[in-house]
């Protein structure tokens, strides 16, 4: 089956299972705006889905931007804009595939009044469409795909992350003055890696950098990278930019040491090749990696030390950047259907654009003119404190 024939037999069941629901009284007593495109009385409790990986290689960021969302609901009493919350948590698993129907779900059978969450920029891609044609608020926690906020951005469509081409261009000039010879690309084979390899080639090669060599491998499929580890070093590269995120980047990382090329030919990438469980895992073998991300637990800010406390409390765990996105989504959230004047999509999507600055653990941000966020890229190095590895801040990036 097609995927849009696909798409309209799940809105067709939704619509069906909507039907039954509304013949049994039943489904009318969180939102009266029925899940229409604007206006839409408010009712006492706001139905939020929570789109994220529970499964599949991203399960482990999924458990974190969940961790982070429900953190901030717990700090503000289970209320969103001063209303009690009804969060519904659907799995994104691997892709579009799995992430798409869960999506529809939330909007046409559970009636959620914006979801929340998305993780995998294939996935966000696949998606657009549905909440663009339904004006329902999309409010993406993670997907980094740049036409999202660029060429295919909507009114309805958010991102409280950042984009792909963004936090890869962040680190391409301070590569080129570090690297004297050619740097090897290599990413996972889908939409987020190409372009984080594109973004940082861009501004890498403008300053001056020359790139060795370039792979992708297949997504969530590689364990063994060993052939492209092979392919780095014959291909004589000085250095190494990668991409790779939850279990991907913790084989990546454990390997490039256990192959010799850590110590020998340095290793940056984007920070979600070193963050928390990967981190974790990766321990002693991820030491001087450097990345660029908009957040470290080792921020030195109050509001970051704050956070950090509160999210250990709760998770057993240090945050992550997903569980920081998470918590700002919520943050998001709260402030503008404190603002909206009802619960359908156009009274919200005018409540967002009037958020401002959000005053948060990764440092201020505020929405740019295309939804996207705008914010303080940082770089990390992988240092040990106290025996555990973490992403030391070595400084701001242009
Ligand atoms: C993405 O697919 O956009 C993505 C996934 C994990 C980390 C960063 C980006």
């Amino acid at each position: 089956m097609g995927a849009v024939s696909l798409v309209s037999l799940t809105r067709t069941l939704a619509g069906l299972a909507l039907g039954a629901l509304a013949l049994s009284g039943c489904g009318s007593s969180l939102d009266e705006s029925g899940g229409s495109g604007s206006g839409g009385a408010r009712s006492e409790k706001v139905r939020i889905g929570l789109l994220v990986p529970l499964s599949g290689v991203y399960a482990p960021i999924g458990e974190d931007m969940k961790a982070g969302f429900e953190l901030y609901l717990d700090q503000h009493d289970g209320k969103l804009g001063g209303r009690e919350v009804d969060l519904v948590t659907a799995d994104e698993g691997e892709g579009p595939q799995t992430g798409v129907p869960a999506a529809q779900k939330l909007v046409d059978q559970n009636q959620v009044t914006a979801v929340a969450g998305v993780v995998n920029s294939a996935t966000a891609l696949g998606l657009r469409d549905f909440f663009h044609e339904s004006k329902k608020p999309l409010l993406i926690a993670n997907a980094g795909a740049d036409d999202i906020t660029g060429a295919r951005k909507s009114a309805y469509v958010w991102r409280t992350s950042f984009s792909n081409g963004d936090v890869s261009a962040a680190l391409g000039p301070a590569v080129a003055k570090e690297v004297k010879g050619g740097v090897y690309l290599v990413a996972a084979d889908y939409a987020a890696g190409k372009e984080m390899v594109a973004g940082f080639r861009k501004t890498f090669e403008a300053a001056g950098g020359k790139v060795a060599g370039e792979k992708y491998t297949p997504f969530g499929k590689t364990q063994d990278f060993q052939p492209y580890l092979s392919a780095i070093r014959e291909s004589g590269a000085d250095a190494v930019f990668a991409f790779y995120a939850g279990a991907e980047a913790v084989n990546f990382v454990k390997q490039y040491k256990q192959f010799g090329l850590a110590g020998k030919t340095p290793l940056y990438g984007t920070g979600f090749l070193t963050e928390g469980g990967a981190l974790a895992a990766q321990g002693a073998a991820a030491v001087g990696v450097k990345t660029s991300l908009h957040y470290s637990t080792e921020l030195d800010t109050p509001v970051n030390k704050e956070f950090v406390a509160a999210y250990e409390k709760a998770a057993k765990k240090p945050p992550t950047v997903y569980a920081v996105q998470g918590y700002d989504t919520a943050a998001v959230l709260d402030k503008a259907l404190a603002g909206a004047g009802g619960d359908g999509g156009d009274a919200l999507v005018e409540a967002l654009g009037k958020v401002g600055s959000v005053d948060s653990p990764r440092g201020p941000w505020k929405f740019d003119a295309d939804h996207n966020a705008e914010q303080t890229y940082y770089l990390r190095e992988v240092e040990t404190s106290g025996g555990t590895a973490v992403n030391a801040v070595v400084g701001e990036l242009e």
